[in-house]
C-alpha cells in the first residue's frame, strides 16, 4: 500500500501529516464543516464541499454517506455526531436514560460512568461517532430552559460528574467499536445568561469564570481527556464566545491542553454577524472564528465559500487551517474510522435497548428519586390500601417523564408519544400492576395536560375522593414549557394542577405529591401541605416503576437534590454557594440575613437535600491534621451510623469556607462527598479527601492561589447549616496553585 495515511502499520501523527500533505486548500476548509443530515439539502453538498462531518444523521443515511465518502479522491470518512444526550435517544430502539438533572441527584459517579457507556455502544452501533454531551454548563436561575441538561448548581460536582461520562463515552480500553467522541459543552457561562433567557448577554468577569464556570470544563480536558467544546451562543462581557481567543485557544488549548477540537453550537458563526452584530458580513464572521481556535463550524455553509476566498485573498493562513484539520482528523484515525471501524458492523439487535442496558436506566431512575417530604406516611403498606386515586398530568404521559432530547430533533416541539413507548412504564402504569399484585382498587383522573385551563377535572375528582385512602398527585410540566429557547418567567404549577391539588387537600384524603418536572418548581404549598414529596425531575423510561417501589418501601430513596428549589421565583438566584451582602453581616452572623422584605432567605429545599426511610446518625468527625502547608491535602474522617430498621445509602458532603481572603469567597462550597450503604443498625467508618488545591481562590491577575489562614471544614447530610457539623483547620503560608499568562 503506497499511501501513508491508509496503512495502520504508521503512527497516527505520521498518517495525518501525510493525509495533510496531499489535501487542497479546498478539501481542508470541507474538512472543518459540519453539516445538518436532516434538513436542508445539504447531504448533496457532500462530494462538491468535501464536507467532513454531519449531524442528526440517523437510520441508514449514515451508511449510504459514509459510502459516498469513501469513494471519495481522498476517501477521508466522515465523522457523524448527534445529541445523545441521556442515552442514544434519538434511535427508538436506545436505551433510555433520566435526564442529566435526574440522574445527577444519584451523586453516583460510577452509575454516570455506566450509563456513558452504554450510551456509547448503542450510539457507536448505529454508526455515530460523536455525541454533543455533557453539559457543563451550571444551573443558575430556574427559569432558564435547559437545567434539565445540567448536572445542578455545584461546579465542583458538575466537574465530577462529567469527567466520569466521558471517561464512558470514550471508553478506557483500547476497544473502539464501543467508544464514541464526548463534547464538553456550552464553552462557557451559558446558565449565566441575564434572566435565565437562552443565549442572552452574561454579564461576568474572568475572575469568575475562572472561579465557577471553567472548573468542570477545565476537569473534562485535563482528567477525562474529552474530545472535544462546543462554543456558547452568548457573549460575555460584549464579547461572543466564538470569538473569544481567550477562552478556546490561550485556556482551553493552550493552558489545560486539550488535544481534541472545538466546535461551535448550531450557526454561532453566521450569527456573529445577523444576531449578535458584532461582524459586518459573514466572511469577517468566519475569518474571527477560525482565528479565535474554532475547529469545527457547526451549520453555518456558507463558511465553505467564504473561508476559501479569505484564504486566497492571503487573509487566513493556510496553517490555522491545517493545525484544525490536524485535530478533526486525529480524532478520526483515532476512532479507527480509516481502517476496519469506517462502517458499523454490530448486530443493532444485540446492542440496543438490552436488557443489560435497560437494567441501568432502571437502577439510574431509583437512584434518581428524591425524597423532600415524609410526615410519616411513606412507605405505605400495600396492605392498608384498599383504593389509591392517581391523579394530575404527568401521571401517564410519556414525553414528561422522558423528558427534553428524547424524541429525536424534534425537541422541544416534539408531541409523539409513541417513541420509546414500549421501553416507558408511566406511573399511573406501574401502580396499576401493583394493584393486581396487591388487591386494591385504583382510579385515575389525568384531567388537562400542564397547560390546559380549560379541562373540569376538579368536580371529576371531588367525586371520587370518598373512600380513597391515599391520593398520588403527579404535577409538574411538560416538554413545551421547557428546553432551548423555552424559558419560563413563572415557575408555579401551571394550569389547573394547583387547583387539582387544593381539592384534594380539602378532602383530608392522605396526599402523595410525584414532581415530574424539569427544573425545581416554585412549590411552598405543596411542602407546607402535602404528605410526602418525591422529586424525580424528568426521571426516565423507569421513572414510574421507580415512583412505585418509593411509594410502597420496596426502594428507600437515597437521591439528594443537586439544585435548590425556590420559594418564588423572585427569589431567584437561590443557589447555596452564594456570597454574603455588605447588610447581611447586619445581623453579626457569620452567614448572615441577606433576604427580599417579602421572601425568606433561604431556599425552599436546599442544594444536597433528600430524605430518606432510615436515619443516620454522624460522630467522631475529624481532620487529620488542624494546621496544614501549601500543597498538603486535607483528609476527614467521621461515623455515620444508620440507627433504622432498614438499610439504606447516605451521600455524605463536605463544603469548605475560606473566611478571611483578599477577596470575598463563597459561604461555603462542595470540596468532596461519599455514598455510603449502611445497612440498619451498621456504623460506617467514612473518609474523604480534599485535595489541597479545593482551597485556591482566582485573584485579580487571574492566579490560583492559595491564601494563608483559616479555612471551616462542614461536613454533614446536605448543604443546610443545620446538618453542618463545623471545623477549622489554619494553613500556615500562602501558595500559588497555578499561574495565569
Ligand atoms: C444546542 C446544542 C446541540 C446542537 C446540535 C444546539 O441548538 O444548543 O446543545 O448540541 O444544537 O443539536
Amino acid at each position: 500500500m503506497s499511501e501513508i495515511y491508509k496503512n495502520e502499520q504508521y503512527s497516527i501523527q505520521e498518517r495525518v501529516c501525510d493525509l495533510l500533505s496531499r489535501m487542497t486548500i479546498e478539501e481542508k476548509v470541507g474538512q472543518l464543516m459540519q453539516l445538518p443530515a436532516h434538513f436542508g439539502g445539504f447531504t448533496d453538498k457532500l462530494e462538491e464541499w468535501h464536507v467532513g462531518s454531519y449531524l442528526h444523521c440517523t437510520g441508514d443515511d449514515a451508511t449510504t454517506l459514509q459510502q459516498r465518502a469513501a469513494n471519495t479522491r481522498l476517501g477521508i470518512p466522515l465523522i457523524f455526531g448527534i445529541d445523545a444526550i441521556h442515552g442514544h435517544c434519538f434511535d427508538n430502539h436506545a436505551t433510555v436514560f433520566p435526564t442529566q438533572l435526574s440522574a445527577s441527584s444519584s451523586w453516583d459517579k460510577d452509575l454516570m460512568y455506566r450509563m456513558a457507556r452504554v450510551t456509547a455502544k448503542e450510539t457507536r452501533a448505529t454508526g455515530q461517532h460523536w455525541t454533543f454531551s455533557p453539559v457543563l454548563c451550571v444551573a443558575r436561575d430556574a427559569r432558564w430552559g435547559r437545567i434539565n441538561e445540567t448536572y445542578g448548581e455545584d461546579p465542583w460536582l458538575i466537574g465530577e460528574m462529567a469527567a466520569e461520562t466521558i471517561k464512558g463515552y470514550q471508553g478506557d480500553g483500547p476497544n473502539r467499536e464501543d467508544s464514541i467522541l464526548a463534547c464538553a459543552k456550552h464553552y462557557v457561562a451559558y446558565g449565566e445568561t441575564l434572566g435565565g433567557r437562552d443565549s442572552y448577554e452574561c454579564d461576568t468577569s474572568r475572575r469568575k469564570l475562572l472561579s465557577l464556570f471553567m472548573p468542570p470544563f477545565e476537569k473534562a480536558v485535563k482528567e477525562a481527556n474529552v474530545a472535544s467544546l462546543m462554543t456558547g451562543y452568548h457573549a460575555i462581557d460584549g464579547v461572543p464566545c466564538t470569538v473569544d481567543k481567550w477562552l478556546l485557544t490561550d485556556v482551553a488549548k493552550t493552558d489545560w491542553g486539550l488535544d481534541g477540537f472545538i466546535v461551535t453550537d448550531w450557526e454561532n458563526v453566521r450569527s456573529l454577524h445577523t444576531k449578535q452584530y458584532v461582524c459586518e458580513n459573514e466572511k469577517e464572521a468566519c475569518y474571527r472564528s477560525l482565528l479565535a481556535g474554532n475547529d469545527m463550524i457547526m451549520s453555518t455553509p456558507e463558511f465553505y465559500p467564504l473561508t476559501i476566498e479569505l484564504i486566497n485573498e492571503g487573509r487566513i493562513d493556510i496553517s490555522v487551517v491545517d493545525t484544525a484539520v490536524e485535530r478533526i482528523l486525529t480524532k478520526k484515525f483515532e476512532l479507527g474510522l480509516f481502517d476496519d471501524m469506517r462502517f458499523f458492523t454490530a448486530e443493532k439487535s444485540s446492542v440496543m435497548g438490552i436488557k443489560p442496558h435497560l437494567d441501568v436506566s432502571l437502577e439510574a431512575s431509583l437512584k434518581s428519586m428524591v425524597l423532600l417530604k415524609n410526615n410519616g406516611l411513606l412507605p405505605v403498606d400495600s396492605a392498608d390500601i384498599k383504593k389509591i386515586l392517581v391523579v394530575g398530568p404527568n401521571a401517564h404521559d410519556v414525553i414528561a417523564q422522558l423528558g427534553d432530547w428524547s424524541f429525536g430533533s424534534m425537541q422541544a416541539g416534539a408531541t409523539n408519544d409513541t417513541y420509546h413507548r414500549d421501553q416507558t412504564t408511566t406511573v399511573f402504569q406501574a401502580l396499576q400492576k401493583a394493584s393486581q399484585v396487591h388487591g386494591f382498587e385504583l382510579e385515575f383522573i389525568k384531567g388537562s395536560d400542564c397547560v390546559d385551563e380549560n379541562f373540569d377535572e376538579i368536580s371529576q375528582i371531588e367525586q371520587a375522593l370518598p373512600g380513597v385512602d391515599l391520593v398520588v398527585a403527579c404535577v409538574g410540566d411538560t416538554l413545551s414549557q421547557n428546553g432551548e429557547f423555552h424559558d419560563r418567567a413563572d415557575l408555579n404549577l401551571s394550569g389547573k394542577q394547583q387547583a387539582m391539588l387544593e381539592a384534594v387537600k380539602a378532602s383530608g384524603s392522605p396526599l402523595v405529591v410525584a414532581l415530574i418536572a424539569s427544573k425545581p418548581l416554585s412549590i411552598p404549598w405543596i411542602a407546607e401541605n402535602a404528605d410526602a414529596l418525591v422529586c424525580g425531575f424528568n426521571p426516565g423510561p423507569y421513572g414510574g416503576e421507580a415512583f412505585k417501589q418509593v411509594l410502597f418501601g420496596e426502594h428507600n430513596p437515597s437521591g439528594k437534590l443537586t439544585v435548590s428549589f425556590p420559594v418564588h421565583v423572585g427569589q431567584l438566584p437561590v443557589y447555596y454557594n452564594k456570597y454574603v451582602g455588605w447588610h447581611a453581616q447586619s445581623s453579626g452572623q457569620l452567614n448572615g440575613e441577606e433576604r427580599y422584605i417579602d421572601m425568606p432567605k433561604d431556599p425552599l429545599f436546599s442544594f444536597g437535600e433528600g430524605l430518606s426511610y432510615s436515619q443516620y446518625v454522624y460522630s467522631t468527625i475529624r481532620t487529620s491534621r488542624q494546621t496544614i502547608e501549601p500543597n498538603q491535602d486535607i483528609s476527614v474522617s467521621m461515623n455515620v451510623t444508620n440507627t433504622s430498621q432498614v438499610d439504606g445509602t447516605e451521600i455524605v458532603q463536605v463544603y469548605l469556607r475560606d473566611l478571611y481572603s483578599s477577596y470575598t469567597t463563597p459561604v461555603k462550597k462542595l470540596c468532596g462527598f461519599a455514598r455510603v450503604d449502611i445497612k440498619a443498625g451498621e456504623t460506617r467508618a467514612v473518609d474523604i479527601t480534599i485535595p489541597f488545591e479545593e482551597l485556591a481562590l482566582i485573584d485579580s491577575s487571574l492566579n490560583k492561589v492559595v491564601e494563608a489562614g483559616d479555612f471551616h471544614i462542614m461536613v454533614g447530610s446536605s448543604s443546610k447549616d443545620c446538618d453542618l457539623t463545623v471545623l477549622t483547620i489554619n494553613l500556615t503560608k500562602d501558595c500559588v496553585v497555578m499561574k495565569s499568562n
